[in-house]
């Protein structure tokens, strides 16, 4: 319908936001593009700007994906039955991906995003929130062991799909099949970063500042 079009659209343009480029040309005068890893996302702005900009830009990031995730709950049910159907958590995910895709190609800063992450974070809290939490929780952990966000970006990742299929055993197909595609979604957008992985080269971010000389 004309409904679900639009809010298809309405997902893209929240997705395409740019938050690490607007905030950082805005209060540093800088693309963070144009530093470290060269990504238009929470862990590059935190890298190249420290954590008043990283964290801001994580937490609209993670908006993004919900807000647009919840766009949802504006169309009519008659189209897509109710709020508990399987046809409204498609919906969902749709509107998820959409505003991912935003992320990763905004047509407000030359289709050069970054990689998804925060944004399908607030995505999956939108959709499941336990399986939202036990992937914030993995995530931090390894980024506590290892200091890699890319390394606990793709484990994260890894964990929806296990979350959804063996912990909270949701019987919806598409929601497997998005978990699946999620998986595959991180592995590409995190290409670079898996090489860097395999060769010791990836940065490891410094959680509590102290100045290593
Ligand atoms: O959220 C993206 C993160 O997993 C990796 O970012 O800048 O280290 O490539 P970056």
């Amino acid at each position: 319908s004309v409904y679900s079009v639009s809010a298809l659209i309405l997902a893209y343009l929240c997705g395409s936001i740019p938050t690490a480029v607007w905030l950082g040309q805005a209060f540093y005068g800088i693309d963070v593009r144009e530093y470290g890893s060269g990504n238009a996302g929470a862990t590059n702005t935190f890298r190249v700007l420290g954590k008043k900009a990283g964290i801001p830009v994580m937490l609209i990031d993670i908006l993004k994906g919900f807000t647009a995730t919840n766009l949802a709950f504006f169309l009519p049910l008659s189209a897509i039955g109710s709020v508990h159907s399987v046809g409204f958590t498609n919906y969902q995910l749709a509107l998820g991906i959409t505003a991912v895709m935003g992320h990763l190609f905004p047509i407000f800063a030359g289709f050069r995003g970054g990689k998804g992450v925060a944004t399908l974070c607030g995505m999956v809290l939108a959709i499941h929130l336990q399986a939202a939490l036990l992937c914030v929780v993995v995530f931090i952990i390894v980024l506590l062991i290892t200091r890699y966000v890319s390394l606990s970006s793709i484990i994260a990742g890894f964990t929806y799909l296990i979350g959804v299929t063996f912990v909270f055993q949701v019987h919806v197909r598409s929601v497997i099949i998005y978990g699946m595609c999620i998986c595959v979604l991180i592995l590409v957008t995190h290409q670079k970063n898996i090489e860097r992985l395999l060769k010791g080269k990836e940065s490891k971010v410094n959680l509590f500042k102290k100045k290593t000389t």
